[in-house]
This record gives structure tokens, sequence and C-alpha cells, in this order.
């Protein structure tokens, strides 16, 4: 038996450039409240989640007043105000603001504060499959539509076989030692998985939801909006 804890880490320091609004996407509203509250309450539902942290920018205009009128969270919530120029700096400042607090061996669950549809369940789908195990792993959606490579030319260039590809999501949960090991020594990358098989491990995959998908263009929020209200 495990008596590792598990913390929740959303980045939420990103402008969403291609959102193309000029409130960053995390704060626009979605089902009657900002896009990044509905990840949080997800997060503060779930008794197994020991805290979760949200790393936001240092001078961000808005997370304040999000919280101010969810005094429900504030027990249950911690604002870093450090993100960085990339998200997988913004994750690492958070994580190094975690290093009195967390063990080695706690489990952190990262999230991206633009993915509102992750619900209870696939948190304790992913807390259920990978408490256990040695590495860790992530969320993810076996790809069922052809794949096709571009060239420079927007042409096909080749056809990628699709058998065993899998599309990314999050959390991606990590013990916080090795999470953090593995983001530094990384080069360039856009998830916490990539990171630790640069280690020479490999993360376990575990099958998400449609509805756990990433908003990241405008006619997302619609689409984002017939999942929350129930669709599965
Ligand atoms: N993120 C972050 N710090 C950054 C960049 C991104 O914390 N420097 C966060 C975003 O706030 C988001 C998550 O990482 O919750 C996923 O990133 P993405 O969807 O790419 O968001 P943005 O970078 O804000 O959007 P865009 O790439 O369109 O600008
Ligand atoms: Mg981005």
């Amino acid at each position: 038996m495990t008596t590792s804890r598990f913390y929740a880490l959303v980045p939420a320091a990103g402008v969403g450039a291609r959102m193309g609004t000029n409130i960053p996407k995390q704060y626009m509203p979605l089902a009657g409240k900002p896009i990044l509250l509905h990840a949080l309450e997800t997060f503060a539902a779930l008794p197994a989640i020991a805290h979760t942290y949200v790393v936001v920018n240092a001078d961000d205009a808005y997370i304040r007043d999000v919280l101010a009128s969810e005094k429900h969270l504030s027990d249950r919530l911690t604002v870093i105000y450090d993100g960085g120029s990339t998200r997988q700096q913004s994750v690492l400042n958070g994580l190094h603001h975690l290093r009195e607090r967390l063990a080695d061996d706690d489990w952190v669950l990262v999230h991206d504060a633009a993915r509102p549809g992750l619900s209870v369940d696939l948190v304790a789908r992913l807390l259920e499959e990978l408490r256990e195990d040695a590495v860790g792993g992530l969320l993810a959606m076996p790809v069922v539509d052809t794949l096709k490579r571009a060239d420079g030319e927007g042409r096909v260039e080749a056809t990628v076989p699709r058998a065993g590809m899998w599309a990314a999501q999050t959390p991606q949960m990590f013990r916080y030692a090795l999470l953090c090991r593995a983001l530094e020594q990384a080069q360039e990358v856009t998830d916490e998985a990539s990171a630790v098989e640069a280690l020479g491990l490999r993360p376990k995959l575990v099958g998400g939801s449609p509805r756990n998908f990433k908003i990241t263009l405008p006619h997302d929020i619609a689409l984002a909006e017939l999942y929350l209200k129930g669709i599965e």
C-alpha cells in the first residue's frame, strides 16, 4: 500500500493566443463560470486530492476576483503567482514552490486550466490505474482518424499508421521528485510525459474522454458547453 499523497497542479499562465480574445482563455466564461474554475472544482470535490495549486502569471489581473466568490475552495486551493514563458516553465516554477511541502514520492497531477471537461470519474480512474505504478502516466485517447503527415505545401507526404497512436490529455500524473528531474532536464516539451520519456521511462496510457479536450479555438467554447450539459 502506498502512503503517498496526491496533489493537483494546474498551469494557468498562458495568454490563449489562438483564442484571439483580450482576456486569457482560462478566464473566459463557460456554462456560467470562468473556464479554469471547472477543473479546480473537480479537484476540490475529490477527497483523495490533498490540495490543488494553480500557477498564474505574477501580474495576473483575474484570479483574485474569480476566487473571491468561491469561498468554499479557499482551504483546498493555493495560487502560485509565478508563471513562466512556456507551459513547461510554469509547471516547473510551480513544482519548485512546493519543495518544502511535498515529499519526493508524493504524486502530482498536472492538469491544463483549459480542459474544463475533466470529471471526478476521470480523475478517480487515473488514481486507481496509477497509484501503485512505478512510473506514472496520463489520460489519453486512442486516435480514430487516419493520420497524414503534410509536406511544406499542404499536400500529403505520407500516411502514418494509426495503430498504437494515442492523443495525450491531462492530468498527467508523476511522483514529485521524478517530475522535477524530468522537467529540469528536458529540452522543450509540451507535456510532462515527454519529459519523463526522455529519461528512458514509459508512462502508462489511461483511457480519457472526448469531454476532456483542450479549449484552443473560439468554436471550442460551444462544444465544451455541450459536454458540460451532459453529453458523454
Ligand atoms: N500555460 C502556462 N504557461 C504558459 C503557457 C501555457 O501555464 N507560459 C498553460 C495554459 O494556461 C493552459 C495550458 O498551459 O492552461 C495549456 O496551454 P495552451 O492550451 O497552449 O494555452 P495557451 O498557451 O494559453 O494558448 P495558446 O498556445 O493558444 O497561446
Ligand atoms: Mg500554448
